[in-house]
């Protein structure tokens, strides 16, 4: 859709929406975060890996600011034109920078989030190390991560991983540990998209693209939400959702 027809709706507060993915996928991630970010609308919040903005958008309309910083500098331009029209929903505003080389403050921010972002960074223990610094203590982290464990097909996870640019697939036990050992109170791993109906629409995705239609994805995501629920929790994942804290002392 043109920018100028989204930069209307969001003026008219129609834009942004999950929906707006066209991703079953997205749309079931983004509630699961949301879930457990409990807002209490005054928290200094950041998206790391934030694309053109829409879900910080998104979180931004809970909180008293966030900021979206990615490394694609035309993500970062199209964020930035439609925070614009945006000031009536959310206090945003956005970095085209990686992380470690922003600077910011020590014990800054109250919140911070990244939705399948930390896999395509090469130097992920760094980036992680430095949102330690930067959180305030008792601050938490949001973040979601590929494992593609539902994926038994060696050419196809291949396929996936070239075509995403992704440099490792996290697990759940490993992610843990290295969040212990770099000094965060882990609250919770837990696995996404268990169920054998993620895993063939996973498998359609990795095929032939992530779009599944606007009309058609709003479905899915309740089929999707639906087959998970019904899915044992310690079941392999093909996401990996992770909430950990930064110790008060
Ligand atoms: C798979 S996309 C996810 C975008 C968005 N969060 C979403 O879920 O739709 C990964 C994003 O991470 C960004 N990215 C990659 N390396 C990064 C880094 N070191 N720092 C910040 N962003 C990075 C990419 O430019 C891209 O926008």
């Amino acid at each position: 859709m043109k920018k100028t027809v989204l930069k209307f709706l969001m003026k008219l507060g129609l834009y942004p929406h999950i929906r707006f993915t066209y991703s079953p996928f997205k749309i079931v991630e983004f509630g699961e975060m949301v879930e457990r970010a409990k807002f209490r609308g005054d928290e200094r919040a950041l998206d790391i890996g934030c694309g053109d903005g829409l879900q910080t958008f998104l979180f931004g309309q809970h909180v008293d600011h966030i900021t979206g910083i990615d490394v694609n500098s035309s993500f970062i331009a199209d964020a930035r034109s439609y925070a614009t029209s945006y000031t009536h929903k959310a206090n945003a505003d956005f970095e085209d920078s990686p992380l470690e080389k922003i600077g910011y403050p020590a014990n800054h921010f109250d919140l911070i989030f990244s939705v399948c972002v930390i896999e395509h960074i090469d130097n992920h223990e760094e980036v992680l190390r430095e949102c330690l610094r930067i959180m305030k203590p008792g601050a938490r982290i949001i973040f979601t991560v590929d494992t593609l464990e539902t994926i038994d097909d060696k050419a196809l996870l291949e396929k996936h991983r070239a075509a995403h640019h992704v440099v490792r697939y996290f697990r759940k036990d490993t992610l843990a540990e290295l969040l212990t050992e770099m000094g965060f109170e882990v609250l919770e791993t837990q696995n996404l998209f268990r169920s054998e109906l993620a895993r063939k629409l996973f498998v359609q995705g990795i095929n032939e693209g992530f779009n599944f239609g606007r009309l058609r994805c709003t479905s899915l995501a309740r089929e999707l939400a639906a087959a998970e629920a019904e899915t044992a929790l310690d079941a392999p994942g093909t996401f990996l959702l992770a909430v950990a804290r930064k110790p008060e002392s």
